[in-house]
């Protein structure tokens, strides 16, 4: 994304606590409209650039700007955002309707236009005709919805979600996820959401930023960041990955082998990776990547193996494979297309089979 088209745009910003380094000089850009999650392990900083993007925190160095203005000057009231936290904040002794309608108190607007509002905002939650209810009368869901709800009736230009569906039990939590993304498609506001949870981040989000230890180690796609992550860290941080030491042969030809510890020669086109003859690296390829069969395939990559676990999971089949040159088991995971996957639960140890894959799946990566 360009400057120009930035909304939110982060400027080398860090935060430190004492001496503690929270935000570690980060950038990055995020469109009006989009959908943006922070991604990252407990204690990685999405709260802290979260609260600074509220105006909750200050920053110590770097600026935030929103809609073009540097938002160091501007207090949390007067930036275009509004938080919602995963603790719901509803009040207990206020019904759904002054839950709902509390942030316009100040705005002096006639009661009949405030209900009017709220009515409009119950239904968009799907929680019509609820106006009236006691907080203490709802579920978890109902409480994170009516949340929702008194953010947006502000109808504020960002809306920043701490992970706001934290709380619920999973059938909740992905239900919601749904609304949550219809929901901000009709609205057409910008969120920021915060997750630890890589499986809600890839289903709600247009672009995720991946953080780790204060630092953004990659903003991209839901597919970008899984199809080609730039480093160990992302590739091992969503979803599962096998990693093989390799070094570049270049030989005079216009596109590098890397020879795998296991996996053999594999040429990769230099548009995809420009490394130096000798170079150390890591192929990386994804369990469902591997196709498997019992007898050599016909395929240009292939190797064979012998089964070390299987586990059969309805669905699809996980596979440990033991091949030679490689002390780790490949992790393998077949949809269930033939008998030799269904049946997955009954080969024995040590069965010999073919792993296969196409050179389109690698994914090479520096060494950590
Ligand atoms: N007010 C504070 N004072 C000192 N350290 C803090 C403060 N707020 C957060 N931290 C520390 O900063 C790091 C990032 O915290 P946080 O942003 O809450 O992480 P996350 O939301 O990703 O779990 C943690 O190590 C946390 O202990
Ligand atoms: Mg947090």
């Amino acid at each position: 994304m360009t400057g120009s088209s930035a909304f939110i745009s982060v400027r080398s910003v860090s935060k430190a606590f004492g001496r503690f380094l929270a935000i570690d000089n980060v950038s990055m850009d995020i469109a009006q409209g989009e959908f943006f999650s922070l991604l990252g392990a407990s204690g990685c900083g999405k709260t802290t650039l979260l609260r600074m993007l509220a105006g909750f925190e200050s920053t110590t160095r770097g600026e935030i700007f929103i809609d073009g203005q540097p938002m160091s000057p501007v207090p949390p009231h007067h930036r275009p955002v509004n938080m919602v936290f995963q603790n719901y904040a509803i009040f207990p002794h206020l019904n759904v309707r002054d839950n709902i309608a509390y942030g316009l108190r100040k705005q002096r607007l006639p009661r009949a236009r405030r209900h009017e509002m709220v009515e409009e905002m119950l239904e968009l939650i799907k929680l019509p005709g609820f106006g009236t209810r006691k907080a203490n009368e709802l579920s978890g869901g109902q409480r994170q919805r009516i949340a929702l709800a008194r953010a947006l009736i502000l109808r504020p230009k960002v809306l920043l979600l701490d992970e706001p569906l934290g709380a619920l039990d999973k059938q909740l939590r992905e239900q919601m996820q749904l609304e949550l993304r219809a929901l901000q498609r009709k609205v057409g506001i910008t969120f920021v959401f915060v997750t630890h949870d890589q499986e809600e981040a890839l289903t709600l989000s247009d672009r995720i930023a991946v953080m780790q230890g204060g630092q953004v180690l990659q903003v991209d796609t839901p597919a970008g960041l899984y199809e080609s992550p730039n480093s160990r860290s992302v590739a091992s941080f969503i979803g599962n990955m096998n990693f093989f030491r390799g070094t570049v042969r270049r030989n005079g030809a216009a596109n590098a082998i890397i020879e795998t510890e296991g996996l053999g020669a594999i040429p990769v086109p230099d548009s995809r990776f420009a490394r130096p003859d000798g170079a150390a690296v890591q192929v990386a390829l994804r369990p469902e990547k591997f196709a498997i069969s019992p007898t050599k395939p016909d395929a240009v990559h292939a190797v064979q193996g012998r089964l070390a676990n299987s586990a059969y999971l309805g669905e699809r089949s996980h596979f440990y494979i033991t091949i030679e040159g490689r002390g780790e088991p490949i992790a393998v995971s077949a949809p269930n297309h033939n008998r030799f996957v269904a049946n997955a639960g009954s080969h024995a140890e040590d069965t010999p089979l073919w792993l296969s894959w196409s050179s389109d799946a690698i994914v090479v990566l520096d060494p950590e």
